[in-house]
C-alpha cells in the first residue's frame, strides 16, 4: 500500500513537470481540427477535444450532466486522461477512428457483471460498474476502489450512462470480453504472472509485419505514447525494454498502462505492433 502511494506520489510530481515542459506545445495542440482523428495528429492530451462540450449536450440535464463533465474531464484524477480517453459514449465526440481500450460505456447498465466478475449485483450500482476500478488503476485518482468516488460522482455517472443508452456512435457494442488475467490494483493482489507471460509468449511466435503494425499503432498507441517523448504514457525510446515485456504489458496492462483484450486486439495484431516498435527503436 505504501509504496503504491509513493509511487502515485511520484507519478503526480512526474506529470506536472510533464505539464509544464509541454505547456510550449499547447498552441500546437489547440488548433488540431476537432472530431478530426487523433492519429493523424496525435495530441498527448487531447484536451482541446475533449473539453469541448460533445453536440448533444443540451438534451442532457441534472445528474447526467454532471456525469458527463466527468466522462469529457482530464483532470479527474493525476493521470491527464478521461474515461473518454479510453472509452466511447457513442457521441460524435468520440467516435473517430481511434480504437479504445475500455470497452463502449453505451449500453452499460445492462451488463450483470463488470470487471471479469469483480463486480456483480449491488456492486454494480455502487461502483458506476466498475469506474471507481478505473479510477484507482488508470486515473490514479487514489488507492482505495470503496472511497475513490464520491457517491455523488457515482450517481452522476450511472445517470449519464442512462442518458447514453441508445447512443448509436458506439464503436462496439458486440462485447465479448476475454480476458487473459484480471489486473493487479494493488501490491497484495494476485495477478496471474504465469498466464500473462504464456499469452506474450503466443503472441511473439507469431511473424509480426512492421507496416502493419505501424496502422494499428496509429489508431491505438499513438494517443497515449510517441518514441521519443512523454505524452500520457512514457516516451517508448525508455519504457519498451523487450518483446516479451511489451506484448504483456499490451495483453494484461502494467500499471497505469490499460490492456487490450483479445476482442480489440487480435494476437496478430499485437506481433505487428511490436515489431513495428522495434523496428523504429532498432531493438
Ligand atoms: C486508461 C484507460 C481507462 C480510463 C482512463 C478509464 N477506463 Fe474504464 N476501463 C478501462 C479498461 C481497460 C477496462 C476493462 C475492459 C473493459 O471492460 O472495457 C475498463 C472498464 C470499465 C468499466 C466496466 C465496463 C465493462 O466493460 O464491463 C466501466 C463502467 C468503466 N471502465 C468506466 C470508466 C469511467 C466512467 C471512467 C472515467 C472515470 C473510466 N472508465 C476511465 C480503461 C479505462
Ligand atoms: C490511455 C493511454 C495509453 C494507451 C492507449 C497505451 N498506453 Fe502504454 N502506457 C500508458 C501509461 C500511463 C504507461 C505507464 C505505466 C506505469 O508504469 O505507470 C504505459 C506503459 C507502457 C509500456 C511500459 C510497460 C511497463 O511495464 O513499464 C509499454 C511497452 C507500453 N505502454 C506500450 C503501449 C502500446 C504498444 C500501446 C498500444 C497498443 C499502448 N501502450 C497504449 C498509457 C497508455
Amino acid at each position: 500500500m505504501r509504496s503504491r502511494l509513493s509511487h502515485i506520489a511520484s507519478l503526480g510530481v512526474l506529470f506536472s513537470i510533464a505539464v509544464l515542459a509541454s505547456a510550449g506545445c499547447s498552441k500546437k495542440e489547440d488548433a488540431a481540427t476537432p472530431g478530426k482523428d487523433s492519429a493523424a495528429k496525435p495530441a498527448s492530451m487531447d484536451s482541446a477535444k475533449l473539453s469541448a462540450a460533445p453536440a448533444t449536450a443540451s438534451a442532457i440535464s441534472g445528474a447526467a450532466a454532471e456525469g458527463q463533465k466527468i466522462f469529457y474531464s482530464t483532470s479527474y484524477g493525476r493521470i491527464k486522461s478521461a474515461c473518454a480517453s479510453c472509452h466511447t459514449d457513442g457521441q460524435p465526440t468520440t467516435k473517430d477512428t481511434r480504437l479504445r481500450v475500455g470497452h463502449t460505456l453505451v449500453g452499460v447498465r445492462n451488463r450483470t457483471s463488470a470487471w471479469n466478475g469483480e463486480f456483480k449485483a449491488d456492486a454494480l450500482e455502487k461502483n458506476a460498474y466498475g469506474a471507481t476500478m478505473c479510477a484507482v488503476m488508470y486515473l490514479h485518482k487514489g488507492d482505495d476502489i470503496a472511497t475513490v468516488m464520491p457517491k455523488n460522482d457515482i450517481d452522476a455517472l450511472n445517470a449519464y450512462y442512462d442518458a447514453i443508452k441508445g447512443n448509436s456512435g458506439a464503436l462496439r457494442t458486440d462485447l465479448k470480453i476475454d480476458w487473459v488475467t484480471k489486473p493487479k490494483v494493488h501490491e497484495k493482489d494476485k495477478f496471474d504472472e504465469k498466464a500473462a507471460n504464456a499469452a506474450a509468449k503466443v503472441i511473439l511466435r507469431l511473424p509480426g509485419d512492421p507496416t502493419a503494425g505501424k496502422e494499428v499503432f496509429s489508431t491505438t498507441c499513438a494517443y497515449c505514447h510517441a518514441f521519443h517523448e512523454k505524452k500520457v504514457g512514457p516516451a517508448l525510446d525508455k519504457a519498451f525494454e523487450e518483446p516479451l515485456m511489451g506484448a504483456r504489458a499490451i495483453r494484461a496492462g502494467s500499471d497505469a498502462m490499460p490492456f487490450y483484450t483479445k476482442d480489440l486486439l487480435s494476437d496478430q495484431q499485437i506481433a505487428d505492433i511490436i515489431a513495428y516498435i522495434q523496428q523504429e527503436l532498432g531493438k
